[in-house]
């Protein structure tokens, strides 16, 4: 396949002697394609050559030699040289490429199968699953499956919070008033979130309680027999319970190796950041003192004697190194726990794993909030469990199908698709950093920027497809039946497939995914309004259908990326 940033970047290199690896990095894909396919700006230049942008313009343009077949013209405007490829190369190379693979256009071996250690989802159990930990899911699943397609071996690790002071407050509340409730077989986890619940309210009125529930935690801290077999039980109907909610959500996991299971690992890192005079007496605390990076100290032990979070995460850390060899550990872990995972990797370095330190990597991003911009789930009364949210969803898409076409097949399967892309689609749909805006009618719009959108784009090159009994086949295709430009700019986008990919692996950022995905269903959208598929000319039929075939293929495996599944009919 032809790389035109690199053919260009050697073209712009050799004519003004200037590094291949700096131009690279200049060259531009203008938005507005009559400013041409590749843009260099010439000013990025204008320092270090002593020269106006518009002489060095002048200049390489006077020394470059292009051949045809690869550039068709090359104009100079405002300082930028434009760059307008040959567009029936394009067209017949994208093709060609696209042809070897087919089904699995855009996959590739980059990663060799080196390991990716992904830390998403990650809930706290025996508090609810609510909507906080949807994006960290869907996040960490979207970016699972890009680095598999890459070639790497993703590995899914749930790193479940299992341990730590909601127990103690479950249990108190438990042995409080375990009489007042009723525990419905498959439905526990719900009796188990009211106690929780009333606990935490309680507590706030009455600080006797904190007490009752530290009590409870050491004696679980001291494995006491009975203490300990009910948070086992607390930790399975947990664990079953959001299982049901992975598997609508279509997420899985390798590992789910909680806090607990790092339990009798503690007094190991602990020994070894002794051996390693890292730990520090602070107020009765053992820290590591990080003063000389601007951070406060990573508290190791606290004043009551107890490892917390940041010693778990260390010891979890070495774990995944030693076990994986990994070339990254990615955290998908909400802005609010940055100043942790800083301290935590600068920690595991000066432990001397900076080999690994360097590569781990957080991955944070905003809130879920509504329309509003207030946070979800800040109100009280208003339902946060993502489980009955997702249902809330697929309930609404199918009221929404029986309305427009209830002769529909598999309507719950369809609905399920939908409702379940819709959410996630919404979640992917900008970059993570940003704020989520959780609105009904704005993720539910079969014609916005949504998931619903691009499926009913996908199923509309599905039924053409299924419609014309379409069988692939590139000797019919002449290519000069795909030089207009609503064909051209589709063309564009399945070329950059790959690279797109990648830059969203490079990121740890899947919205360059959905960002794209939105782009090429907008163009096949304008191309199909434009023009006709089956037409009585043989060779435009034919070169149309393949392009619509490529669409098709496109847009399936991108959005198979994000987590979405696509509906046969909609
Ligand atoms: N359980 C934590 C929470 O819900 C997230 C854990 C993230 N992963 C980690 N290795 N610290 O806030």
């Amino acid at each position: 396949m032809i790389n035109y940033k690199n053919e260009i970047s050697k073209l712009i290199s050799n004519s003004i002697n200037i590094a291949y690896d700096k131009i690279i990095g200049f060259i531009e894909i203008p938005n507005n394609s009559s400013l041409g396919d590749y843009a260099f700006p010439c000013f990025r230049l204008a320092k270090e050559l002593k020269m106006s942008p518009q002489k060095i313009a002048e200049q390489i343009l006077e020394n470059m030699k292009y051949d045809k077949e690869l550039i068709d013209n090359v104009e100079i405007v405002g300082g930028y040289l434009n760059f307008f490829i040959n567009k029936g190369t394009l067209v017949r190379e994208t093709i060609k490429d696209f042809d070897k693979k087919r089904e699995n256009y855009g996959s590739s071996n980059i990663g060799n199968g080196k390991n990716i250690v992904i830390d998403y989802s990650s809930p706290n159990i025996a508090k609810p699953f609510h909507i906080g930990h949807l994006r960290s899911t869907v996040i960490g699943g979207s970016l699972y499956k890009i680095y598999k397609f890459l070639g790497y071996n993703s590995v899914g690790f749930n790193f479940l919070g299992d341990w730590g002071v909601q127990f103690g407050k479950v249990m108190a509340g438990i042995s409080l008033w375990k009489d007042e409730y009723e525990f419905v077989e498959g439905k526990e986890i719900d009796t188990i979130l009211q106690i929780y619940v009333r606990f935490s309210k309680e507590e706030k009125e009455n600080p006797e309680m904190t007490n009752l529930a530290k009590s409870w935690l050491r004696k679980l801290e001291e494995h006491d027999e009975e203490t300990y077999k009910i948070w086992e039980w607390i930790r399975k109907i947990s664990l079953e319970n959001f299982k049901k909610t992975y598997k609508l959500l279509n997420s899985s996991f390798d590992v789910y190796h909680g806090e607990a299971y790092y339990n009798d690992k503690m007094q190991g890192i602990i020994e070894e950041l002794k051996n390693k005079n890292l730990l520090v007496e602070s107020e009765g605390a053992q820290v590591v003192n990080l003063d000389e990076y601007d951070m406060p100290p990573c508290i190791i032990i606290t004043s009551a004697g107890t490892s917390i979070y940041a010693t778990r995460d260390l010891a979890s850390l070495e774990d995944r190194a030693k076990t994986y060899d990994f070339e990254k550990a990615i955290y998908v872990v909400g802005s609010e726990q940055q100043l942790h995972f800083k301290q935590i990797f600068k920690v595991f370095e000066l432990m001397g794993y900076e080999k690994y330190a360097k590569n781990c990597i957080h991955v944070p991003f905003g809130l879920v909030v509504d329309k509003n911009g207030k946070k979800i789930g800040s109100r009280t009364g208003n339902s946060v469990v993502l489980e009955d949210i997702i249902h809330e969803a697929i309930d609404k898409v199918k009221n929404i199908i029986l309305e427009k076409n209830p002769s529909i097949e598999n309507i719950d399967e369809t609905a399920r698709k939908i409702g379940v892309g819709a959410i996630i689609f919404n979640d992917l749909n900008n970059s993570r950093v940003k704020d989520e805006i959780f609105d009904w009618d704005m993720m539910l719009n079969f014609n916005g920027e949504t998931g619903p959108y691009i499926q009913y784009m996908y199923v509309r090159t599905k039924s053409i497809l299924d419609k014309a009994g379409y069988v692939p086949n590139i000797s019919d295709i002449n290519t000069n039946k795909l030089l207009d430009e609503d064909s051209i700019n589709i063309i564009k986008n399945i070329y950059l497939f790959n690279d797109i990919i990648v830059e969203a692996a490079n990121k740890n950022e899947p919205s360059i995914i959905s960002r794209y995905v939105l782009d090429i269903a907008k163009n096949y959208s304008v191309f199909y309004n434009n023009n006709r598929i089956l037409s009585d000319d043989n060779d435009t039929t034919s070169a149309r259908l393949y392009l619509t075939y490529m669409v098709n293929i496109v847009i399936e495996n991108a959005t198979k990326l994000l987590g979405m599944e696509m509906p046969e009919k909609m």
